[in-house]
This record gives structure tokens, C-alpha cells and sequence, in this order.
């Protein structure tokens, strides 16, 4: 569905050019569940951005079910920053439904969808606050009603449960997995974490850095539905993240 072919970015600063992806090639099915995982630095915001359209890659080409389409068509970004990602001045509910701006939807339509997609992450009755009346995860809860709002096809996540709690965390991940399966998205997902990319995907791409690259791919042969306890006791959990520790350990991330 999601096609990355030879793409590359690289930057110009102070007359020196510096490669931040090199030569990444990585299709994704429809419906698949992808996480990315690489050391701090290695270019996966910058992969992220180059899908959803906010930065040109240099080299390469992204392709949608084998065809060119606008920079960022088909997809839509849920930021790490919650903090700074929602508008503070609208409600929660006006938040989801500014991703439906520029449709061509009345505003009645545009507060129905928006309403829907609160209740799908379980805030519907907190639709008339403010995000800075909410918690983190709530908050965050608000970045993923506006992003499903787009009913975009792919949902990009760029490490959207960093700065949770892990008991927040964990029930994010599990609505995160309800949702991807409810309305069957693509997902790719940015982590730092090596448990949380075993326990959410179907693969898991490894980058090393300096220049960006991919290290390895892992497929993530566990069952579904998946358990926060069962999952990860299972000593097939155990071997993935000694893989993948092993795969990071080669790009220099112990
Ligand atoms: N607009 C820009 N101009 C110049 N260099 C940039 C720009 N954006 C990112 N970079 C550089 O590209 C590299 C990769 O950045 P990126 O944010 O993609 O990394 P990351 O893997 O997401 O890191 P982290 O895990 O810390 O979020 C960094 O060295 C960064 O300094
Ligand atoms: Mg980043």
C-alpha cells in the first residue's frame, strides 16, 4: 500500500551537506502494523515527515498502492509534543474537527465526526473542555480522534506515548491496538521502546545512524489479540527484544 523507494534526506548547514536517511526501501501493506525503532538522532521524525508530507526527500520516492500522490495524501501525524500540538483556545471537540477543515463538509458534519471519533478513544463526554483541562494521556487520546477524524488510511505516530506513564502507556497501546483493528489502519508507529514495538506490531524496522539506514527488519510472530501480562511473559517476547537489542547494539545503542 505504502511504498518508500531508495529515499534519502539529506541537509545543507553551513556549506556541509549531512545525510540524515540513506537509501531507505520499505513497503507496507495495507493494514499492517509497522514499528520504527533506531537511536536518537538517526532520522525517524524525519522518515515520518518525509510520508506525511512536511519535508522533501532528497532522493527516492514514495508511492501509494503503486502510484505517486500529493506530498502527504492518505496519511495523518500524531506528534510526540501533545503539549504543543493541540490548540489550546479551541475545546477538544473543535480540535478534532479542525482536521476537517479544508473538507467540504458542513459544520454539523464536521462536530458529528468529531463526536464519533472522541467516543472511539472514550472522551465524548469531555468534548466541550479544554486540552488544558485534560491529562497527558487524555490529551493524547485528543491527538488520535483528530488524527482517525482524517480517516486517512495510514496513521503516522512519532513516539506518541513517550512521555506517559506506564500504566497510561499500556492502556494507550491497547486502545491503539482496538483501534488499528476496528477500522483496519496502517500504522507506523516511532518508539524508542523495544517492548512497546514487540508488543504493538507485525514488524519492526531496526535504522542504524550516521547516515540513517535500515539495520534489520523483524517480523513479530506473536498472536492476537494481544496481553499486556501474557504477551510479554511469552518467551517468544523474549527472544524479539534480545534480536532486535542485538540489532540496536550494532548501531551503536546498548
Ligand atoms: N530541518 C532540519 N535541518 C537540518 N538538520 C535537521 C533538520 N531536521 C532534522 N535534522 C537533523 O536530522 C537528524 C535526524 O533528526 P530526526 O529528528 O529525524 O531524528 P530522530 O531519529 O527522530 O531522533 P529522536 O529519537 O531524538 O527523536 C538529526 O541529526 C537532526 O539534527
Ligand atoms: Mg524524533
Amino acid at each position: 500500500m505504502l511504498s518508500i523507494r531508495s529515499l534519502g534526506v539529506a541537509y545543507q548547514r553551513n556549506g556541509q551537506r549531512t545525510t540524515v536517511l540513506d537509501d531507505i526501501s520499505l513497503d507496507i501493506d495495507a493494514g499492517e502494523f509497522v514499528s520504527i525503532l533506531g537511536p536518537s538522532g538517526c532520522g525517524k521524525t524525519t522518515l515520518l515527515r518525509c510520508l506525511a508530507g512536511l519535508t522533501m526527500p532528497t532522493t527516492g520516492e514514495i508511492l501509494h498502492n503503486g502510484a505517486r500522490q500529493a506530498p502527504g495524501a492518505g496519511t495523518a501525524m500524531v506528534f510526540q509534543d501533545y503539549m504543543n500540538s493541540l490548540f489550546p483556545w479551541k475545546t477538544v471537540q473543535d480540535n478534532v474537527a479542525f482536521a476537517l477543515h479544508d473538507r467540504r463538509l458542513s459544520r454539523r458534519e464536521r462536530n458529528e465526526i468529531a463526536l464519533r471519533q472522541l467516543a472511539t478513544v472514550g472522551l465524548a463526554e469531555h468534548a466541550d473542555r479544554h486540552p488544558w483541562e485534560l491529562s497527558g494521556g487524555m490529551q493524547q487520546r485528543v491527538a488520535i480522534a483528530r488524527a482517525l477524524a482524517r480517516e486517512a488510511g495510514a496513521l503516522l505516530m512519532d513516539e506518541p506515548f513517550a512521555s506517559l506513564d506506564a500504566q497510561t502507556r499500556y492502556t494507550l497501546e491497547d486502545l491503539l491496538l482496538d483501534v488499528w483493528r476496528r477500522y483496519a489502519q496502517t500504522v507506523l508507529f516511532v518508539t524508542h521502546d523495544i517492548d512497546e514495538s514487540i508488543y504493538l506490531s507485525d514488524r519492526i524496522v531496526v535504522l542504524g545512524d550516521n547516515p540513517g539506514v535500515i539495520r534489520g527488519i523483524v517480523t513479530v510472530d506473536l498472536s492476537r489479540p494481544r496481553h499486556q501480562l501474557n504477551t510479554r511473559a511469552d518467551s517468544r517476547f523474549t527472544d524479539l527484544r534480545a534480536t532486535i537489542h542485538d540489532l540496536l547494539a550494532v548501531s551503536g545503542q546498548t
